[in-house]
């Protein structure tokens, strides 16, 4: 029996079920399945899975429809040292990727998934990353022995039959081929989260040449959802650079006033840095008749549209694959009521009563849990009972905030572009670049303080553009590209700003109340992009003064702000003459105008630091 068995039933393309046949080939699964993405199918996995003890059917009273998954110990975020971009040459993944040789990883790759799905079932997740059959979606065809991976692809993307039929017979697809590098002999009983259990076992491989992915090893997140970092970003990028747009790692919103004016801005915050809240984020007191709609909380891919000079944005995924601490109804009441009901929640704690609960989700910690690796909890436990990485994966339609174009295929018009790491001293709350050149470069200059992916990294790290483990090529060549398309595709780029959340006080407390407050920054950049909002020309940018910000609603002193806006230009000069470091790591690729910028920039606070004093500055704005 061939193991595409139902496959010429399902789709006609026959370069697509020759690779299934060939990757089928190689794995050796016990069967093959086609995924039709409808909700009977999706209900039948669930109680397969809670029947093999992978997912937990949390209380329906509570939360419907809804599922506990506990990964590995092990496999509990994306491996940033097991990613790689397999170029034909290192060059082309540049200094900031880890590289192969493709036909090198090609070998080893095959050796890995020889035989890997023996005893599993093969499932064919046709996807669509954007509203299927939109002229901006592309689609993406992943091999997985997971079915936890098909449950959340079916609310991550849009899939199923319906993907194949717009695919064709000759439709263009990403193979994305994953495994989770756990064969299961016969007669032994399964584990709920199999996985590869070596660090050194796991691949996250990308071609960017042939545009395909092969991930191995490992059931989470990023590493195994092919549709969201690995395709939409990495493969992405690199399609994006190929074809004149942007793939960011940029969550899209929708702010409108009291007069119901309506404008679009993104953000790029690495991983863990407040996407998500920002994105849901509730006006605060003092700004009613504000609002703020959700588009997308973790990509962006952005088009310059010749007809008006812009550009448009669109978020290619269907749902939200969200951090779970921290997240509650005072932080992210949108986010709240989005899980309500049919949601995955993975390495969350369970309550007595059969709910899900993490760290921040109440005040006080119920008396009893089991933890994310399935042990009693109390609060005297002393260890987390939700791994600080736990996930929730929820439909993005669910989301009581979700605008009303959030599927519109031509996309939302973007006014500015926020940039913005995890900073914790020394550096302003919010500032705004001269112009697109500047902006660029203060994008790619951005630094954050390190989070679950990046295993071993203290401190703080590089991270431009929020891209660093996602961009699928050199980054200096991405540098260039970001210069090219906001000077010659568009003809009114977006307006570029760094904002910061998370600096400290000396107690190691945040001084920026952040959440809901940040609407009061947002509100100053849609001022700026109307030509209306105050600023003060300092070395890093425009800085709003202290009466440039709306304080309606808040008790914030001059003097407190003071202290979130203020940076020494000692430090300044430190943190500028720093970057050299990260330019010349690019030789060659490095675009001129990034030294140009950084140059500038130590002009500007070596020659006249008494004009140039922030805290001044800040006091009479
Ligand atoms: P990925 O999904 O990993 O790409 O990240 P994300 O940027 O969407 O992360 P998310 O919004 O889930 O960020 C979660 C973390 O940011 C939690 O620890 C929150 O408490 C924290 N956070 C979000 N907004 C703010 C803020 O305004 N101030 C402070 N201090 N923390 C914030
Ligand atoms: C991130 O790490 O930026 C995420 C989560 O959005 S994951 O999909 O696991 O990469
Ligand atoms: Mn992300």
């Amino acid at each position: 029996m061939s193991k595409t068995h139902d496959g010429a039933e399902r789709t006609a393309h026959r370069r697509l079920l020759a690779w299934i046949d060939e990757m089928a080939a190689l794995c050796d699964p016990d069967r093959v399945y086609w995924c039709d993405g409808s909700q009977q199918e999706y209900d039948r996995l669930c109680d397969e899975m809670v029947a093999s003890g992978a997912f937990i059917r949390l209380n329906p009273e509570i939360r419907p429809n809804s599922f506990l998954a506990r990964s590995h110990p092990s496999d509990v975020a994306r491996v940033e040292d097991r990613t790689f971009i397999c170029s034909r040459r290192e060059e082309d993944a540049g200094p900031t990727n880890n590289w192969k040789d493709p036909r090198e990883m090609k070998e080893i790759l095959r050796g890995e998934f020889k035989g890997c799905m023996k005893g599993r079932t093969l499932y064919v997740i046709p996807f669509s990353m954007g509203p299927i059959g939109s002229p901006i979606a592309h689609i993406g065809v992943q091999i997985t022995d997971s079915p936890y991976v098909v449950l959340n692809q079916r609310i991550m993307t849009r899939m199923g039959q319906a993907v194949l039929e717009t695919l064709g017979e000759d439709g263009e697809f990403i193979p994305c081929l994953h495994s989770v590098g756990a064969p299961r002999l016969l007669g032994e009983p399964d584990v709920p989260w199999p996985c590869a259990p070596n660090i050194s076992d796991k691949y996250i491989a990308h071609f960017p040449e042939t545009r395909e992915i092969w991930s191995f090893g490992s059931g989470y997140g990023g590493n195994a959802l092919l549709g969201k970092k690995c395709l939409a970003l990495r493969i992405a990028s690199v399609m994006a650079r190929d074809e004149g747009w942007l793939a960011e790692h940029m969550l899209i919103l929708g702010v409108e006033n009291p007069e119901h004016k309506k404008m679009y801005v993104t953000a790029a915050f690495p991983s863990a840095c407040g996407k998500t809240n920002f994105a849901m984020l509730i006006p605060p007191k003092g700004f009613e008749g504000w609002k703020v709609t959700t588009v997308g909380d973790d990509i962006a891919w952005i088009k310059p549209n010749p007809a008006d000079g812009k550009f448009y944005a669109i978020n290619p995924e269907a749902g939200f694959f969200g951090v779970a601490p921290g997240t509650n109804v005072e932080s992210n009441p949108n986010a709240m009521a989005t899980l309500y009901a049919n949601c995955i929640f993975t390495n969350c704690a369970l309550t007595d009563d059969g709910d899900v609960w993490w760290e921040g989700l109440t005040k006080e910690p119920p008396d009893h849990l089991i933890d994310w690796k399935g042990h009693d909890w109390t609060p005297g436990s002393g260890t987390p009972a939700a791994h600080p990485n736990a996930r929730f994966t929820a439909p993005a339609a669910q989301c009581p905030c979700i605008d009303p174009e959030w599927e519109n295929p031509q996309g939302v018009p973007i006014s500015a572009f926020l940039f913005g790491g995890r900073v914790s001293h020394h550096f302003p709350l919010a500032f705004q670049s001269y112009n697109w050149e500047h902006g660029v470069y203060m994008a790619a200059t951005m630094g954050s303080e390190a989070t679950a992916a990046a295993i071993g990294q203290a401190g703080m790290r590089r991270d431009p553009m929020a891209m660093l483990p996602f961009c699928g090529y050199n980054m200096a060549d991405y540098w260039r590209h970001w210069l090219r398309i906001g000077r010659k595709m568009v003809a009114t780029p977006p307006r570029i700003f760094r904002v910061n959340w998370f600096r400290r006080d000396e107690h190691g407390r945040f001084i920026w109340p952040g959440y809901g407050e940040n609407m009061r920054i947002l509100k100053w950049v849609v001022d700026r992009c109307n030509h209306c909002g105050a600023a003060i020309e300092s070395p890093l940018g425009w800085v709003p003064g202290y009466d440039a910000i709306c304080w309606s609603g808040i008790d914030y002193s001059r003097s407190d702000f003071a202290a979130i806006t203020n940076i020494t230009i000692e430090t300044a000069r430190q943190e500028t003459n720093d970057q050299e470091e990260l330019f010349t790591r690019f030789g060659d690729h490095l675009p001129r105008e990034m030294e140009i910028e950084r140059e500038l920039q130590l002009a500007r606070l070596y020659h006249s630091p008494e004009v140039w004093d922030l805290s001044a500055a800040a006091q009479t704005g």
